[in-house]
């Protein structure tokens, strides 16, 4: 696991968009995960700069995300659809039929999770994918409880997640209460997997996805059994961590005065 801490938002968004654009030049039929949220708006930005002054080319990409609230259409100002087309795919050159977001009018929202899994394995499997994480460790929305081994299904948000989430919204009431996501044994098929976070709110989830044990009460501590994770973290998120992460490895930081 390799884990970097950097000054700030902005370093990580230039830092985690550097590596989406390398994946690209690299590879540019690759498939890519994307995440909504905070964490990658400044990502996004980033890469759409790329698109516009660097000729960074998505049309060739495959694009899959990770999670959708269910109820809401895709025109809906808090969907994740309209997230996604308002923060980066309308402003590059990426092909709408290559683009791959939950479905959250779904009739049939089981055998559509059924159908996107499907999906992810015909494309060959996403190449890199991108992670935030939720202050209670969720990954996507696979919250606290969620099996390791999980596929893209319907779940529950915790009020946790709720709350977290209602800034977004008139009110917390307003917020769904279900949503499809991928799910944990999904993401931990993506050949790479990089984690960004943000801030003192993130710090606690973060010291226990690195330096705590693999459970299902933290989710998120499932990138533990990933052999190519890439976690891009600022000061404040990297703040209550205890060891010294460089090069794959944890090193105590606590130094002994006596
Ligand atoms: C969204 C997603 C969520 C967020 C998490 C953090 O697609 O996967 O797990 O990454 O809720 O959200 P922000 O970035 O708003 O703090």
């Amino acid at each position: 696991m390799l884990t970097e801490i950097v000054e700030d938002y902005d370093a990580m968004s230039i830092r985690a968009a550097t590596l989406v654009a390398q994946q690209i030049n690299e590879k540019p039929d690759a498939v890519i995960g994307f995440a909504t949220g905070s964490t990658p708006v400044g990502v996004y930005h980033h890469l759409i700069r790329m698109h516009r002054d660097e000729g960074l080319d998505f049309s060739k990409l495959t694009c899959f995300n990770l999670d959708e609230y269910i109820g809401l259409t895709p025109q809906h100002t808090q969907s994740y659809h309209h997230f996604m087309w308002q923060n980066l795919f309308l402003h590059v050159n990426v092909d709408p039929r290559s683009v791959f977001i939950p479905m959250g009018m779904a009739n049939d929202p089981e055998k559509f999770c059924d159908w996107y899994e499907q999906q992810i394995q015909a494309s060959g499997g996403v190449d890199l994918q991108l992670l935030g994480i939720g202050g209670n460790g969720h990954l996507a929305f696979n919250e606290p409880g969620a099996s390791l081994g999980s596929r893209t299904r319907v779940t529950a948000l915790t009020q946790d997640t709720i709350d977290a989430n209602a800034r977004f919204f008139e009110s917390s009431q307003e917020v769904p209460a279900t949503a499809i996501t991928m799910g944990i044994g999904t993401i931990l098929e993506s050949k790479c997997l990089v984690l960004m976070a943000s801030g003192e709110k993130k710090a606690q989830a973060i010291k226990a996805t690195l330096e705590g044990p693999v459970m299902v009460m933290m989710p998120a501590s499932a990138i533990q059994l990933h052999a190519n994770v890439h976690v891009i973290i600022d000061k404040g998120a990297a703040s209550a961590l205890e060891y010294d992460h460089h090069d794959g490895i944890a090193e105590s930081i606590r130094t002994d005065a006596s």
